[in-house]
């Protein structure tokens, strides 16, 4: 069975579906009121979980009701939580979310992820040794990012960085990672590039290997020397894009052992189902349903 761990955010999505957005002063009356667990770590560990990867956590809670539910929904997908941490006197992570029109817009508030600490990713060396692979975010302290770089690479573990919400990263993390996954705007921060530079052009001068989304045209990759390869995205009915990066990047990561080409393709086919249900991880589709939808579109 593959072996993943995640590293990253864990919050509570607070998510109000609306005929449209309100604009700045507006206020309208939108159509419903979820709370659906979130964090694009936490997101990441479920979807790999769903697929059949044996998944560890590495991330907190705060010490709130949120928090306790959180921790229970990431015990009953299966996930080993021991490297989950309840930080006291804080509470947990929150994303406020607007859906309309399969369209989102959201303000998290990082609380309890915010304190994950270099010191909390050693304690789970561990579990990181021996992992097929590790998936790690931005929601959480960089010096915890650089700190799982670090510490998988000194295990020989390949990590998958999803650099969102991006930011300019040091030249030498991205030497130290199996890919990076960004949008087309992402890997422009990313880099420090002109936000209007051409995405192949962005992905030749990234010093590592690029798997870069590209909603409903797919993804593009390179790996090392090639040069960018498409793969064409999976047309649905957009409900909800919440959380379809996050399925995407573990799909790359359950996958990745059968080569690049097909893990990226069961990617963006595990990310389009997701796309057409609601929810972050309300809409993570079981490894059987991937393989359906990859049999009906072939
Ligand atoms: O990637 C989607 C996630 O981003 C949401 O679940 C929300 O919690 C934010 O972290």
């Amino acid at each position: 069975m593959t072996r993943i761990v995640v590293v990253g955010s864990i919050n509570m999505d607070l998510v109000t579906l609306a005929p449209r957005f309100a604009g700045p002063g507006e206020t309208i009356t939108g159509d419903r009121f979820l709370t659906i667990p979130g964090g694009k770590g936490a997101n990441q560990a479920v979807a790999a979980a769903r697929l059949g990867a044996q998944v560890a956590m590495v991330g907190n809670i705060g010490d709130d009701a949120f928090g306790q539910s959180l921790y229970d929904g990431l015990k009953a997908e299966g996930i080993d939580v021991s490297h989950v941490t309840k930080v006291d006197g804080i509470g947990s992570g929150t994303a406020s979310i607007t859906v309309a029109g399969g369209e989102n817009a959201i303000v998290v508030i990082p609380a309890a992820n915010g304190r994950v600490t270099p010191a909390q990713v050693d304690a789970a060396r561990e579990v990181i040794r021996g992992a097929d692979a590790l998936l790690v975010q931005l929601e959480i302290p960089l010096d915890a990012v650089d700190a799982t770089l670090r510490i998988a690479q000194e295990e020989g573990v390949p990590v998958i960085l999803n650099p969102a919400p991006a930011q300019k990263l040091p030249r030498e993390w991205l030497q130290r990672v199996r890919f990076i996954t960004p949008n087309q705007h992402e890997l422009a921060m990313v880099l420090g590039a002109p936000a209007d530079t051409d995405f192949r052009e962005l992905m030749r001068q990234a010093p590592c290997p690029v798997v870069l989304t590209r909603g409903e045209d797919g993804a593009w990759f390179r790996d090392m020397d090639d040069e960018p390869r498409h793969q064409p995205g999976f047309k649905v009915d957009a409900v909800d894009s919440t959380g379809a990066g996050d399925t995407f990047n573990a799909a790359l990561a359950v996958y990745l052992g059968e080569g690049l080409e097909v893990a990226v393709r069961k990617a963006c086919a595990t990310a389009a189902i997701a796309v057409s249900r609601l929810g972050a991880q309300g809409g993570m589709p079981r490894a059987d349903e991937v393989a359906a939808f990859l049999g009906s579109h072939a």
